[in-house]
């Protein structure tokens, strides 16, 4: 393909880029969480973390994963405009991710979560980070969220009591949208945003480049 046709197809953030303050979180394990938001280039081995989530039909790890690898890939191939992805580790370990997309500087989509270590509560902090950014960050009105999965429901839309809105649709294939609002976001932060900054400088380091770990879900199927 000539450069023309490349800086035609070629998209990347029209908006003005915000890095997410990477922070700590205490899980009730006692381990610690550290979430920070990742560049373009650490992209490949995060795809070879979800790879083998593909095929994984329980609870719905199949279609999330397949989804956020495209958004993904997305990002890396500037196929998609204004797009971020947090990462949690823990141990020096892959634990989890988070992906949204700003649509304009008033509306985030919020787009995927997907826990590689099950069972801390992993993803409903990462979750949480992702629209601490949106909202506080970059100061949005409302975040879009939807629903693959019946745990996703329970704690996005139950947890966060989100309120649907049936006139708006998701880009997620037009599935029913429930809005997370500033406002929403502001009166339920103190319950469900957790987390110290700064991040303790060696915790910091062993999260730069996470061990690849088979995903708990792949190894009760083994
Ligand atoms: C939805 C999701 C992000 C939530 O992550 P999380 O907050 O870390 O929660 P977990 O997945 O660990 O646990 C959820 C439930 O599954 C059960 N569970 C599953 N595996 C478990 C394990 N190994 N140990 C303990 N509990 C487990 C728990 O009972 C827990 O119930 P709870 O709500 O009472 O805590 C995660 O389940 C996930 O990645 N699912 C697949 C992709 C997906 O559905 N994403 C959201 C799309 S809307």
């Amino acid at each position: 393909m000539s450069e023309d046709q490349e800086s035609i197809l070629r998209v990347d953030w029209d908006i003005p880029r915000k890095i997410y303050p990477p922070k700590v979180v205490t899980l009730a394990s006692g381990e610690k969480l550290v979430i920070r938001e990742i560049e373009r280039g650490e992209v490949p081995p995060i795809l070879e973390a979800i790879r083998p989530l593909l095929t994984v039909e329980k609870d719905y790890y199949d279609i999330v994963s397949a989804r956020v690898y495209a958004e993904l890939l997305g990002w890396y191939r500037y196929r998609v405009k204004n797009e971020y992805c947090l990462i949690g580790v823990v141990n020096g370990e892959l634990a989890g991710l988070v992906n949204n997309r700003l649509v304009n500087e008033k509306v985030c989509m919020s787009l995927h979560t997907l826990a590689l270590k099950r069972g801390g509560r992993i993803g409903a902090h990462l979750f949480a980070a992702k629209q601490e950014h949106a909202i506080e960050n970059y100061s949005v009105d409302e975040v879009w969220v939807t629903a693959e999965s019946p745990i996703g429901f329970r704690r996005w839309m139950v947890e966060w009591s989100l309120q649907p809105r049936p006139d708006l649709q998701h880009e997620l294939g037009g599935v029913t949208v429930y809005v997370l609002t500033k406002e929403n976001y502001y009166k339920l932060k103190p319950q469900k945003v957790f987390g110290e900054r700064p991040v303790p400088e060696e915790l910091y380091k062993e999260s730069l480049n996470p061990k690849i770990i088979i995903p708990d879900i792949i190894r009760q199927q083994e």
